[in-house]
């Protein structure tokens, strides 16, 4: 049996408030297709309020507000937030799997990545109060100069259903170590757990308005939210539609956008690897989390020497991986995470197909599970590099392959996308590895592995995968601006318009 999902409202201002038109978004458990509750639907007036309490927020108690405070006084309040969901760890992971199917250990996975998260942006805003300014050396002695950061103020973060907690997390974990005011506006597909995150936030005294949490659908509560001219700032991720759209309207008001948008990233395997471990890094390079991950390494580029050997090692593989409802023990792969999306991948199985591509195994719905939309991990061939299933991002668990010959062939296969998010080569020859990795165009490149991620680490791509990067310091970095303060520190007057007169 599993846990009943907590009903909410939209979380404003450090309350429960019910969206103002009343409207509710049911939710489906993807495994089940079952109705097992539901989410607010907020609207542009529920956005406002959002935005009016954010910078409220931020001007409360002056002098001792969230963005002048010192950054080990944000880290007591982020280092509660990682403790309560820490305790919580089960309770969340179960809600995340039913809400966007990813199997249970997954699921605890991306958990436990939320809280280290919550830590590691903890630390970063304890490093802030350690270097308050950075002294800047001018080539006039009768000028001082430094540098401040400071807090790019109210934010508004939308996120996708792939990763619903972290990716909110990989956002609200480092705007407010920066000392943001934060409005959160998860996917309609899964928004379970980033209620939840307000529930700890509300749990722990984070003090009113500096997370809010607006669910509902992209054009009703995310199009406002990013056109509002009192936000700041813009992060997104998402679809690369959605994603030009969000910086267009964020364009009017010359608003900043961070954008981590699509992909459709190569694995390149040479002739030299061992085939059992190339052929697992591969599968779960692109059906981890059913291969909807803007990372997926859903481009195999194998060497051609190996070819046959390598498809005959990653179908049998692929035939391993455990694929039923996502609580079961040892689930691997489970449901993709909607109706809609079940339909857009078996669509492109279609179009591969009628374009003359072969599926090598998977393709359909697996026998034994005959609710619910999952789909059989999916590998092809006889790909061209015009196809849709070449070109297209599939975001579900569908592998296409193509051979080369050398090294510049292999390069180009990976570089022609109009992707540039990550990239992985698989070779024992380091040198070999470290020449790929230099002629590849990508924000990532994974050496002999795919996929993992680090939340110390830049993440974010290049060309139509977006710009700027999350994570890490730099993660930090986009809810900051810098501040240039100079003095003038002589005694003598400035003399531009009073005799004797300075000449250049
Ligand atoms: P989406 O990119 O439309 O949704 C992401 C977020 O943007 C959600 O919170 C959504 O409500 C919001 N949104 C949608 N329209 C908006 C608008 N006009 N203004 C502001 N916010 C808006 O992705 P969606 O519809 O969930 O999936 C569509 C396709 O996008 C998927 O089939 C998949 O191929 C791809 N996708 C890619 C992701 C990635 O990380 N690269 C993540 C999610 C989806
Ligand atoms: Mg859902």
């Amino acid at each position: 049996m599993s846990i009943p999902v907590p009903s909410r409202q939209l979380f404003i201002d450090g309350e429960w408030r019910e969206p103002l038109l009343k409207n509710r978004i049911p939710i489906t458990n993807p495994a089940t297709e079952l109705i097992i509750g539901s989410i607010p639907a907020a609207t542009s007036e529920d956005v406002d309020l959002a935005v009016e309490a954010a910078r409220r927020a931020l001007s409360r108690n002056k002098g001792n507000d969230w963005a002048s405070a010192s950054g080990a006084h944000r880290a007591k309040y982020l280092r509660a937030i990682a403790l309560k969901i820490k305790e919580r760890k089960s309770e969340l992971a179960e809600l995340e799997s039913m809400d966007c199917g990813k199997p249970l250990d997954e699921a605890a996975w991306d958990i436990d990545d939320v809280s280290a998260c919550f830590d590691y942006y903890a630390d970063l805003a304890e490093g802030l109060d350690a270097k308050p300014k950075t002294h800047v050396s001018l080539p006039m002695e009768t000028f001082k100069c430094h540098v401040v950061k400071e807090p790019i103020g109210v934010v508004g973060l939308i996120t996708p259903w792939n990763y619903p907690l972290l990716m909110g997390t990989w956002k609200v974990a480092p705007a407010l170590a920066a000392g943001c005011a934060a409005i959160l506006k998860p996917s309609e597909l899964a928004s379970i757990t980033c209620l939840e995150l307000a529930a700890v936030c509300k749990e722990v005294g984070l003090p009113p308005g500096i997370l809010n949490v607006l669910t509902g659908f992209g054009p009703e509560a995310g199009a406002p939210l990013a056109s509002h001219p009192n936000v700041d700032k813009v992060a997104f991720t998402g679809s690369s539609a959605t994603g030009s759209k969000i910086m267009a309207s964020a364009s009017k008001l010359v608003k900043p956008v961070t954008l981590e948008l699509g992909g459709k990233s190569p694995i390149v395997v040479f002739e030299d690897v061992d085939l059992d471990k190339a052929a697992e890094w591969t599968i779960f390079g692109c059906f981890w989390t059913n291969g909807q991950i803007c990372s997926a390494t859903s481009r195999l580029i194998v060497h051609e020497s190996i070819a046959a050997e390598f498809l005959d090692r990653i179908v049998k593989w692929t035939k391993k991986i455990k694929i039923s409802d996502p609580m079961e023990e040892g689930c691997r792969l489970g449901p993709v995470v909607s109706a809609g999306q079940y339909e857009k991948v078996l669509k492109f199985i279609e179009t591969a197909k009628s374009e003359g591509a072969t599926i090598l195994c998977g393709g359909t719905r697996p026998e034994h599970l005959k609710k619910g939309y999952f789909l059989e991990p999916t590998i092809i061939t006889d790909v061209s590099t015009s196809m849709q299933i070449w070109r297209e991002e599939v975001f579900g668990p569908v592998l296409c392959v193509k051979t080369f010959r050398n090294e510049d062939e292999a390069i180009e296969l990976a570089n022609d996308t109009q992707y540039g998010l990550g990239a992985a080569v698989i070779s024992k020859d380091l040198e070999r590895c470290n020449r790929i990795t230099k002629a590849l165009n990508a924000g990532i490149v994974w050496v002999n592995c795919s996929q993992p991620c680090f939340c110390q680490a830049p993440w974010g791509g290049n060309k139509r995968s977006g710009f700027g990067r999350e994570l890490g310091e730099w993660g930090l970095e986009n809810y900051m601006t810098l501040k240039q303060v100079t003095e003038y520190i002589s005694d003598e007057p400035w003399g531009w318009y009073q005799p004797p007169l300075s000449k250049y």
